[in-house]
């Protein structure tokens, strides 16, 4: 089999921490297993942003050419809000790959992995574990809008939500199979149509029209409100869950908390024909209020390496990467689990743990 090429950007604050860890188990794995991975680090200088701040971009000039011939992006976190607003900085880079790269697809797991404590009462291994679908390129991201009458009483500030039908039905298409391959064959579309009233019914119209193609799934929807409180009243009801861009925003932060920290979740950005590399990073975000104290809990970008070998078919080297961050978090008890999870351990001391893991389990 051919070398995995994969552009390597750990970005700001945790990024910097989380990503020696993540590159750490890659390398263990590939090594046990036999495969080429190639790492190649791009924008080393990116922490702090000063490129942003000598000349007014977060990448440089000709950045998808330079990214384009990878496989994959392994990416750590962006936002350094004391330097530069988070939409400028997030625009000029995440987004601007989702968008650029069409990665239509964010995937994101929660799951109640063993020996973490769940803040949701009577919880056991195996009654949350449901995958996110969020629709990763349209939606109520879009950069259609504008203001007048700036800085008046007048002032007024308009954002358009964005849905065309081939962005909806592809993310809805991804979603109907993901279900169809799972044994509960059930799929949750997350909806506003009671008060959102263009966009929103047109979201559920394409849900059931599509839903004909897939009538062996059964399938169900839910304003976000009410879905907000079943996912923490009953997660154990849910398969798959689909969703605009912001719901699938906010649901893949609340079922990952839900499973006990946002640190330990990964995420997809999937072009799913493998026309553009698709990219894999945590959930979080880059965490300044921990960047710098060697606490970040690494598990959420060892598990998007598990997702990038997952996605490209090495099912065995995937399966024994998710072996060892359980075993790692079953047995490495309060000395070695980060401060999120309940620990007194470091990042750098998990995510050594979990390649050691790697390597013999
Ligand atoms: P965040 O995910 O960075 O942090 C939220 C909270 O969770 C913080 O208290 C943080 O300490 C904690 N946390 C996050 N990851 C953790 C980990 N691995 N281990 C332990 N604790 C962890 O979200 P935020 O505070 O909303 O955003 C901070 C910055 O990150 C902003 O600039 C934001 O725009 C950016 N952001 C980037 C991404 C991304 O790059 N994908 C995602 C979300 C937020
Ligand atoms: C995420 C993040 C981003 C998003 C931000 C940082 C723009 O929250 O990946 O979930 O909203 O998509
Ligand atoms: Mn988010």
């Amino acid at each position: 089999r051919k070398s995995l090429k994969i552009a390597v950007i750990p970005g700001d604050g945790i990024g910097q921490e989380v990503m020696p860890e993540g590159l750490k188990c890659l390398r263990a794995v590939a090594k046990r297993y036999n495969i080429k991975i190639q790492l190649d680090e791009h924008f080393a200088d990116w922490a702090t942003c000063p490129r942003y701040l000598r000349e007014g971009s977060m990448l440089p000039e000709g950045w998808k050419e330079q990214l384009t011939s990878y496989d994959a992006i392994y990416f750590g976190a962006v936002g350094h809000p004391a330097t530069v607003p988070d939409h400028i900085s997030l625009w000029g880079s995440l987004i601007q790959f989702r968008r650029e790269f069409d990665q239509y697809i964010s995937l994101r797991p929660c799951k109640l992995l063993p020996g973490i404590r769940c803040p949701l009462a009577d919880k056991k291994v195996g009654d949350i574990d449901f995958w996110v679908v969020r629709e990763n390129t349209e939606g109520e991201y879009s950069s259609v809008g504008g203001k007048i009458f700036e800085g008046t009483e007048r002032e007024v500030v308009i954002q358009e939500t964005v849905m065309t039908r081939i962005g909806v039905d592809r993310v809805l298409k991804y979603a109907y199979e993901l279900a169809q391959s799972r044994p509960k064959r059930h799929l949750t579309s997350a909806t506003k149509s009671n008060g959102i009233s263009i966009s929103m019914p047109y979201w559920d119209q394409r849900v059931a029209e599509m839903g004909k193609k897939y009538s062996d799934v059964f399938v169900d929807k839910f304003h976000i409100d009410i879905l907000t409180a079943w996912f923490v009243l009953r997660p154990e009801t849910f398969d798959v869950v689909v969703g605009s861009n912001l719901f699938g925003d906010i649901l893949s932060d609340l079922g990952p908390a839900c499973t006990g920290s946002i640190g330990v979740a990964p995420s997809g950005n999937i072009n799913p024909e493998g026309r553009w590399p698709s990219l894999f990073e945590p959930v979080h975000g880059s965490a300044p209020d921990i960047a710098g104290k060697g606490i970040a809990n690494p598990i959420g970008m060892i598990w998007a390496g598990q997702m990038l070998l997952e996605h490209f078919g090495h099912k065995e080297a995937a399966h024994t990467m998710m072996r060892a961050i359980e075993a790692a978090l079953e047995r490495g008890g309060t000395g070695i689990i980060t401060p999120d999870l309940g620990g007194a351990g470091t990042c750098e001391g998990l995510g050594s743990y979990i390649a050691s893991l790697i390597e013999e389990i």
